[in-house]
């Protein structure tokens, strides 16, 4: 099936045709930037011009930074809080005049990951892991997903702990590609402490550069980046509009 996947980051909306049978995307990318934190208004604009960018009719799926179940969005880690408990499903049907799928977006990555990419045939607990603007997280086991866990929002110093380990903290803070590696130390420590997953996935923009930063990791699990790299979470917004 061909659906139009739409990833939401912190920074812009993401979006390409993709076909689910193969997780390829049919076209090159297209990126519509976005305020941080972005109203509603602005989100439901960006959504509606990817439409209209791809002369789309058919089915859209999207990957949305925060709690999302049976369409409804729950808490929102770094969009705004203007979208918390809103009928996600129903504003961006109306907003894009398609039929529309929503999905967290980690969960989402991870779900074109496991179909996909590097955790294909994999039974055991997996673990997806996408740094960005927060730290998204999605979690298997034999294949199967459970859903909307919130492991960026594990609180540490008094704050979610993405505010000290994600990817915008590397930028923010100018760290170097070890000093921010220490960090994702301290926090894949505490996360396998939790859930004693046996694969890790990583994906995010960093996970391109996995070469520069991988080697400075303690694990016990097995670290691997994304095999679908930054079009997982396109890939995987196509999964939840299927
Ligand atoms: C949100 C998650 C989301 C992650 C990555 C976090 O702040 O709470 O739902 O998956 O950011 O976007």
């Amino acid at each position: 099936m061909k659906v139009l996947g739409i990833d939401i980051g912190g920074s812009a909306f993401k979006a390409a045709p993709v076909d689910t049978k193969t997780g390829k995307l049919l076209a090159e990318r297209f990126r519509v930037p976005i305020s941080s934190p972005c109203a509603k208004g602005e989100g439901l604009a960006a959504a509606r011009q990817i439409v209209r960018h791809f002369r789309w009719k058919g089915r859209v799926g999207i990957g949305f930074p925060g709690i999302v179940q049976e369409g409804r969005i729950g808490a929102v880690g770094n969009l705004g809080e203007e979208w918390e408990g809103l009928n996600g499903r129903a504003i961006f049907t109306r907003a894009t005049g398609c039929r529309v799928g929503l999905a967290n977006d980690a969960d989402a990555a991870g779900l074109a990951e496991m179909r996909f990419g590097a955790g294909k045939a994999r039974s055991g607990t997996v673990l997806m892991l996408t740094f960005g603007t927060g730290i998204g997280s999605a979690l298997f086991h034999r294949g199967a997903l459970y859903p909307n866990a919130e492991l960026g929002h594990i609180p540490w110093g008094g704050e979610p702990i993405e505010r000290f380990a994600s990817a915008a903290v590397k930028t923010r803070l100018d760290l170097d590609w070890k000093e921010w590696t220490d960090r994702v130390n301290v926090y894949l420590r505490v996360v396998e402490r939790l859930l004693s997953p046996e694969l890790i996935i990583i994906g995010g923009g960093v996970s391109q550069d996995h070469g520069q930063w991988f080697k400075f990791l303690h694990t016990q699990a097995k670290v691997v980046p994304a095999k679908l790299h930054n079009d997982a979470g396109i890939v995987g917004a196509a999964l939840a509009g299927e």
